[in-house]
């Protein structure tokens, strides 16, 4: 069975079609990109998938349960976490109590609670902060624990996005263009963060258009053009297959 099943999913805002009768599946253990050129919808299947937007028609089942149209918070408790293209973080927090507010939703103790500090509340915490640490840890910021949020560079940004999505223990983690604005050097630890997460059995699902990154760490790859699904296989076939050069790849080589 595979972890995650799109099946003939559509999303229409008023007359445009953002997404057009896209299919595929994710298993287990995968990492798998979703490319195309900007507007392609990309975005918008993420947002489906994780109940931001709710599916025109279409289904999405995820470990044979179907969460087409499911409220964020209960998809999230399911097990499927994200990041953001542009980055929500909590200027006010920081870093480490940043990747806490994505542990609240797995504890028993409501932010209520901890802030009126009964004792299983603060064990808790303590608990959450251990986690939040390790957290940081795979991500490589753990240095960056007590500083303010604010500060961080895009390229660490993403990396405190990741680090609290996987607070919420998911099973899969979407990325939505993790690499955005982050150098060579900063693109290449992201590929390592990404095996890692999946070494510790976190299934990738990622929009991206750093197409090197794309190409080395995907096992397969699915090309959206104008909400439709032109082509989905191995990085190998992709790079190869004539309609996604035309549509997609040779531009972003061009632009390169
Ligand atoms: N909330 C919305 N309301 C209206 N149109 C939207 C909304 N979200 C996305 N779109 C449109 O849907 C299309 C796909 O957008 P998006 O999914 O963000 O593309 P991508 O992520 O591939 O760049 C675009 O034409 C975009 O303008
Ligand atoms: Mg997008």
């Amino acid at each position: 069975m595979p972890l995650l099943e799109v099946k003939n999913l559509c999303k229409q805002f008023g007359g445009l079609t953002a997404v057009d009768n896209v299919d595929f599946r994710v298993y287990t253990d995968q990492i798998k990109a979703i490319i195309g050129p900007n507007g392609a919808g990309k975005t918008t299947v993420f947002n489906m998938l994780t109940g931001v937007d709710k599916p025109t028609s279409g289904k999405i089942v995820f470990e044979g349960i179907d969460i087409s149209g499911k409220k964020p918070h209960v998809i999230t408790g399911l097990g499927i976490s994200r990041t953001f293209q542009n980055t929500q973080i909590f200027k006010n927090m920081s870093v480490v109590e940043n990747v806490m507010v994505g542990r609240h939703i797995r504890t028993k103790n409501g932010m209520l609670k901890c802030m009126i500090g009964l004792r299983s509340a603060r064990i808790e915490d303590s608990e959450s902060m251990d986690k939040a640490c390790s957290l940081l840890k795979l991500v490589g910021m753990e240095k960056k624990a007590n500083k303010s949020a604010d500060d961080l560079p895009v390229g660490e940004r993403h990396l405190l996005e990741i680090a609290r999505a996987l607070a919420t223990e998911p099973k899969l983690l979407l990325l939505d263009e993790p690499a955005a604005g982050l150098n060579n050097e900063e693109t290449g630890k992201l590929a390592e963060v990404i095996y890692k997460i999946r070494g510790g059995g976190v299934t990738v699902l990622l929009v991206e258009h750093d197409m090197s990154l794309v190409m080395d760490i995907s096992d397969e790859v699915v090309v959206l053009n104008f909400g439709e699904k032109i082509a989905e296989g191995p990085p190998l076939l992709i790079q190869q297959d004539g309609q996604v050069i035309q549509a997609y790849l040779g531009q972003a080589v061009e632009h390169a």
